[in-house]
């Protein structure tokens, strides 16, 4: 028998919703799934986020607005179904370091990037529940593996990757697997700001990584594609770090403090 690549992914016609979809990131995951047959829908904050990109059904909340999210979700599912693959991709930080995390930092971000997936999240795993099938993928970062920064939005990662394996442990004999994602530096508009203030600042970024480059938007979202796949359904339960070897130990202590 010969078998092709879709016969290997099975997402043709496969629903799939991505949420941060206009975003760096989520712009390639719309590709990616789309070249694969999949029909995909997108989620953002607001809707001009989404506004130049093919999407079957375009969703507006802001993920620190939990009633926001309900009200949205459970019209999508009345109106849609579950769909088959739910993308949660959206995150945002700005408090870089303890200095410059307070109260409010840290609970808006946690808001945004865990408390805020787990309320797309739940109503769609029901759904799926009841339906015997689905697949999850959270876009968590490198930053719930080990300390490189922004305090409160490492929390929320790391606390996905916590959500993941409950669902993994207790969703899995419904037919529902859920995986994350860790991917490294990404040069997309979530480092804007930061270049705006060091121009400069990718050729620092780099001495850190092993393979000598940053991770592509396309490289992440590939990874996604494939843990939410047919060819990813023996994998649940997963982390898995698409972060160009950072992760894999300190290439800067080899070089400076060994290497010499
Ligand atoms: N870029 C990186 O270096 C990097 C590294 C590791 C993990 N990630 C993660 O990858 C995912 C995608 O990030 P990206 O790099 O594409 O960033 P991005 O800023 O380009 O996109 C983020 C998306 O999330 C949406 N979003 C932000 N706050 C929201 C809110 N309150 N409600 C609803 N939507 C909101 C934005 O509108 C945007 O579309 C994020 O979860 C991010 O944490 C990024």
């Amino acid at each position: 028998m010969n078998l092709t690549l879709d016969d290997f992914l099975q997402l043709k016609e496969r629903q799939v919703l991505i949420t941060g979809a206009g975003g760096g990131i989520g712009r390639a995951l719309i590709s990616a799934f789309t070249a694969a047959g999949a029909i995909v829908s997108g989620a953002d904050q607001d809707r001009h986020c989404l506004e130049d990109l093919q999407l079957r059904h375009r969703l507006v909340f802001d993920l620190a607005n939990r009633q926001e999210i309900e009200d949205v979700i459970k019209g999508f599912i009345n109106d849609h179904g579950a769909p088959d693959v739910l993308i949660n991709n959206a995150g945002f930080t700005r408090g870089e370091t303890l200095d410059q995390v307070n109260s409010d930092t840290w609970e808006r971000e946690v808001a945004i990037n865990l408390n805020g997936a787990f309320h797309v999240t739940a109503p769609i795993v029901d759904a799926m529940c009841k339906r015997n099938s689905g697949s999850i993928v959270f876009i968590s970062s490198v930053n719930a593996l080990g300390h490189f920064g922004n305090p409160a939005y490492s929390a929320a990662k790391a606390g996905l990757i916590s959500y993941v394996k409950a669902l993994a442990v207790e969703r899995g004999r419904y037919g529902v697997r859920a995986n994350a994602i860790c991917p490294g530096s990404v040069r997309t508009p979530a480092w804007d700001h930061r270049l705006k203030r060091q121009p400069d600042l990718l050729t620092k970024v780099l001495p850190h990584y092993p393979l000598g480059r940053l991770v592509t938007p396309e490289q992440v979202a590939s990874a996604a594609l494939f843990l939410a796949s047919e060819a990813g359904s023996g994998i649940t339960g997963t982390a898995l770090a698409v972060d160009a070897g950072l992760t894999a130990g300190n290439l800067r202590f080899i070089n400076d403090v060994l290497a010499g």
